[in-house]
């Protein structure tokens, strides 16, 4: 293989596990301008809203079809008291959001605002409940009051609050990052209070509830294995008594340290390959926590939920530094589109994943200007367009053959992909990695002719190229030229660090 090119072998024929949509989940906690700002401006705002959520935000979020939306936090998640947001809004009582600069929160958006959105979104909601300062049963009630239908004295306070039916709750979280911000404790001990707590947040009438335990930070394999060894399903005979469905695990890809993340658009080819280096680690921590949970459940009864992942650096000059709000380059697409390749081909255990976080925060798909309010799309915004296809489909089999790059001793490949099929269609998933040269891969397509390719590609002269109001399609995808018919079935010539997706029509 000449350096200046690489080969995807792609098994058109042996389609493998479910993608499930699930793993294309987005996250939104009360934290700086993501609910605030972002999804929320309030019923009297210039900006068009439905009932106070914006409409742009909104519009520009189907397209991305997405499947499920996290709320209320993260760290917030364990100090927020559900009843404090629910009723007319200026009798809401206040609190302060000690975690994310410690501003004035007036309850404004709560439980129905949220159901809302997830209405207008099409996503199902996944409600993180609080442990950390929360009772038992302020989560049991919470569950009822959502989901439970007939009379109950949940039932008949949301009756009074103008919601007659009850609303459908898949996804339920028991408290986040326990072992930090959700209370700072050991792992067998959050493992007999979730145990408790989970046991209270009931199935009412056909609501099922997917209860999801706060699991590990990062290579944390102790922790899901104490978690495991309380929950796991006993030889797949029974639950041995943990009313568990799921366990969570959060990674954040950075280069330097908690003090000092890196800028999000000033960064050196350098800290590129080192972030691309972090950032493929995500595989090897859903193998090595996928591992730990063979043990304990080797039927797969138990679902690992990456409910936090993404690019983390420092925010933005002039910024709130409790706001968490920074710029999204070419650099974080491809993050987004390496972790896509490994969640496609951990496809078996893991299923679900949450962007950290959908709106001004993190690693965000839309930035909205706090002065004029207008909206852009990121780059990660596009990666997740781009990679719809994938939602429930068949994930296929494909291996690489590419020139990697030492990076500190690590061997980074300079290609990934991943691949794969529903409907007589396939979608394929390029990253190039190398920062500065191009590269010709062949696509070598087996097992299923096809009749019909195109392809789409994401770049920028620059790896740190950005959208802003004034230049918002500085990186778009656009239309791959050049794409040809190769005896192993399509060549093409991939720019430097590209993102770019093939789609066949297949041969029924
Ligand atoms: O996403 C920001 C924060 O990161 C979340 O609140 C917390 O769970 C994690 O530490």
């Amino acid at each position: 293989m000449s350096p200046s090119s690489a080969r995807a072998v792609v098994n058109l024929d042996l389609p493998g596990a479910t993608i499930s949509r699930h793993l294309y989940g987005h996250f939104a906690e009360h934290l700086g301008r993501c609910i605030y700002g972002g999804f929320w401006v309030g019923e009297d705002s210039d900006i068009p809203n439905e009932g106070g959520i914006r409409l742009d935000v909104v519009e520009a979020l189907r397209a991305l079809r997405i499947p499920n939306l996290r709320w209320p936090g993260g760290c917030f998640a364990d100090e927020y008291h559900w009843r404090d947001g629910i009723g007319p809004r200026d009798q809401r009582p206040r609190m302060v959001n000690t975690h994310w600069g410690n501003v004035e929160e007036d309850n404004s958006f709560g439980t129905h605002e949220f159901m809302a959105l997830c209405e207008l979104l099409g996503a199902d909601p996944y409600v993180n409940g609080n442990v950390g300062s929360g009772t038992v049963r302020e989560m049991s009630e919470w569950v009822e009051y959502l989901t439970r239908s007939g009379d109950s004295p949940m039932v008949a306070l949301r009756r009074a609050n103008g919601r007659e039916e009850p609303w459908k709750v898949p996804f339920w979280g028991i408290g986040n990052e326990a072992w930090g911000c959700g209370g700072n404790m050991r792992a067998e001990a959050y493992a007999d209070l979730a145990r408790q707590y989970a046991t209270f947040c009931r199935d009412h009438g056909d609501n099922k509830l997917y209860r999801i335990a706060a699991g590990a930070n990062v290579d944390d394999y102790d922790w899901t294995e104490a978690l495991m060894k309380s929950f796991g399903c006993d030889g797949c005979a029974g639950s041995k008594g943990g009313p568990f469905q799921a366990v969570s695990l959060h990674y954040y890809t950075m280069t330097g340290t908690w003090d000092d993340k890196g800028h999000a658009t000033e960064f050196t080819d350098d800290d590129y390959y080192l972030t691309m280096v972090n950032a493929r680690r995500i595989d090897e921590l859903l193998r090595r926590h996928s591992t730990v949970m063979d043990r304990y459940d080797p039927c797969g009864k138990i679902g690992l939920v990456l409910d936090e992942w993404g690019t983390w650096w420092n925010v933005e000059e002039g910024t709130n530094p409790g706001f968490l709000y920074q710029q999204n380059s070419v650099r974080d697409a491809l993050v987004a589109s390496l972790h896509f390749d490994a969640f496609h081909a951990r496809a078996d255990r893991l299923v679900m994943a949450n962007i950290a976080q959908t709106v001004n925060v993190l690693q965000a798909m839309i930035l909205t200007d706090p002065d004029s309010g207008a909206l852009v799309l990121t780059p990660t915004y596009h990666v997740f367009e781009m990679n719809v296809g994938h939602q429930d489909a068949a994930s296929l089999a494909v291996h690489v053959d590419a020139p990697a790059r030492d990076v500190n001793g690590v061997d980074l490949p300079l290609l990934s992909a991943s691949a794969s099929t529903k409907d007589d269609t396939a979608l394929i998933s390029l990253s190039h990695l190398d920062a500065s040269s191009s590269r010709t891969v062949v696509l070598d397509l087996r097992g299923r002719d096809f009749t019909d390719y195109s392809a789409r590609v994401l770049t920028a002269s620059t790896l740190q190229a950005h959208n802003t109001p004034d230049d918002p399609d500085s990186v778009a995808p656009r239309p791959l030229d050049g794409i040809r018919l190769h005896d192993r079935g399509l060549e093409l010539d991939l720019p430097p660090h590209s993102y770019t997706t093939v789609s066949l029509q297949l041969q029924p």
